[in-house]
């Protein structure tokens, strides 16, 4: 009997909430003020728009409304820091700012937008909520080029930021990776170009790539993939320092939003992993047979023993060959483990993301869990840089044996092509030539008075 009042009264109660929501939204969409930049700026077709909501529907207003109920997205780190802006995004029908900042979740922030000449647009502050962490949607606006947040109205904000376009009607990329940022000493150019080549292999065409820190010798690289389209780089700087690892789901909110409307499908991985299909598919391939409502995969993982340090520096294309890191290293352990398996998710369709899955999706979304057979992430696990210990493919497993190892190389057609672009985009960034200082034009250097380039490159100062 108490049993079915207390359950009436929860469905009285959730019908109310559903109703006064509803009603909100609706009231919010209807209200129809635009405000419009009033210099001379010349509004391009994509920015004549105006939106009143955050959210397209109702539905997807209160699962937001549910996530915060259920606090889903809780960082508070960094406390000490001020608010300050990593990227700002506009989609068809809303834009998004990713914070460097992790300690605002669910507080009040203004969306202010400004125009082609970074001047206010009049009346234009939207007041919203931080959700997830580090995270500020905000409605459109006509002519806004640059986004800032601030508390209070009066308040003035950090330095406006220029919004990326990612208001595209149908997603320029089926598949993009995202890659955490990357810190430390062991040299990467070799395992950045091994990453890109073998992702864009399995069907990748962008890779969002995160930098804590790099040396001048491996930015080479993810510069020159930068130059062909292949890669964006994101740069992780703040006034206020940070362990680099304190950046890792600030930047999965934002690569979540980097990629949303960008691409179709997006994974969230680091430099040591990559997917693999089998030898009869793609990822590409795995990932097109999935069902419509499908909106994340989870893969399993695949741990390699790496032995070592990858090499230093590119020498010669017999080294070359010898270092790749899929040929060095092909032992693996027998079983795939679910521990720490990475995701592939449709960004839009994901509310809160998580390092190795989706904290929140939106209603009737599907998750499926990947066979190995299918495909899978081949993890180079490091048998000396490990935080949680050294040599773990020596440590004994619950039962007391010794882990099983065997060899589980790339199948060989695939190696042969991997081999083949990885050779190809070393030799034109390392493989330098040094110049001919006698076939360089004498009225070049002459004529300006430069010293003779055989006894010196540039003028000294
Ligand atoms: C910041 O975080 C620290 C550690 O969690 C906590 O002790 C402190 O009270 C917090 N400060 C503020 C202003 O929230
Ligand atoms: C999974 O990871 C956890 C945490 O790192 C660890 O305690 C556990 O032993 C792992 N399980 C397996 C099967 O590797
Ligand atoms: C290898 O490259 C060839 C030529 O581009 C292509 O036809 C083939 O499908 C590729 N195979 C794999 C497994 O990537």
């Amino acid at each position: 009997m108490r049993h079915n009042a207390i359950r009436t009264a929860l469905f009285l109660l959730f019908i109310f909430v559903f109703a006064f929501l509803y009603l909100k939204w609706n009231q919010m969409a209807s209200s129809n003020m635009e405000y419009a930049s009033s210099s001379q700026c010349n509004i391009q077709p994509w920015n004549q728009i105006h939106t009143n909501a955050v959210t397209e529907s109702w539905m997807n207003s209160f699962s937001q409304w549910l996530w915060m109920i259920l606090d889903l997205s809780v960082e508070n780190n960094q406390n000490y820091t001020s608010i300050s802006i990593l990227g700002a995004y506009v989609y068809p029908n809303h834009i998004s700012i990713s914070l460097t900042a992790q300690y605002l979740v669910q507080q009040k922030l203004h969306c202010r937008y400004y125009d082609c000449k970074r001047n206010e647009i009049p009346g234009s502050a939207y007041e919203s909520v931080v959700f997830p962490e580090s995270v500020v949607h905000c409605p459109r606006r006509i002519g806004a080029e640059f986004m800032s947040v601030s508390r209070g109205l009066n308040e003035e904000g950090p330095e406006p930021v220029r919004i990326t376009y990612r208001a595209y009607e149908k997603p320029l990329h089926d598949l993009s990776v995202c890659v955490a940022p990357v810190y430390g000493d062991e040299p990467k150019w070799l395992q950045i170009v091994e990453f890109v080549e073998h992702m864009k292999l399995e069907g990748a065409s962008i890779i969002y790539f995160y930098v804590g820190t790099i040396s001048d010798y491996d930015r080479k690289i993810l510069n020159d993939y930068v130059r062909t389209g292949d890669v964006e780089v994101i740069e992780l700087h703040d006034k206020y320092e940070r362990p680099y690892y304190a950046w890792h789901l600030i930047s999965i909110q934002d690569c979540h939003l980097r990629s949303k409307y960008h691409s179709k499908w997006v994974s969230f991985l680091d430099l040591d992993e990559r997917i693999s299909g089998n030898v009869n598919q793609r990822l590409i391939d795995v990932i097109d047979s999935q069902a419509a409502d499908v909106g994340e995969m989870i893969f399993p993982v695949l741990n390699i023993v790496k032995y070592g340090d990858v090499a230093e520096k590119f020498e010669n294309v017999d080294q070359l060959k010898n270092e790749m890191m899929f040929r060095k290293w092909t032992e693996t352990v027998v079983e795939t483990t679910m521990n720490a398996s990475k995701a592939i998710v449709r960004p839009e369709k994901i509310g809160v993301m998580f390092i190795h899955y989706a904290l929140a999706k939106l209603p009737g979304v599907k998750t499926i869990e990947i066979e190995d057979t299918e495909a899978l992430v081949r993890h180079y696990r490091s048998t000396q840089h490990r935080v949680d210990g050294a040599n773990w493919h020596l440590e004994p497993q619950i039962d007391g044996l010794p882990l099983q190892l065997t060899q589980t190389p790339l199948e060989p057609e695939f190696a042969r092509n991997l081999t083949d672009a990885i050779m190809k985009r070393v030799l034109n960034v390392y493989d330098t030539v040094p110049v001919k200082c006698t076939a360089i034009a004498r009225y070049l250097w002459e004529s300006r008075k430069f010293p003779d380039p055989c006894e010196s490159m540039s003028p000294v100062f």
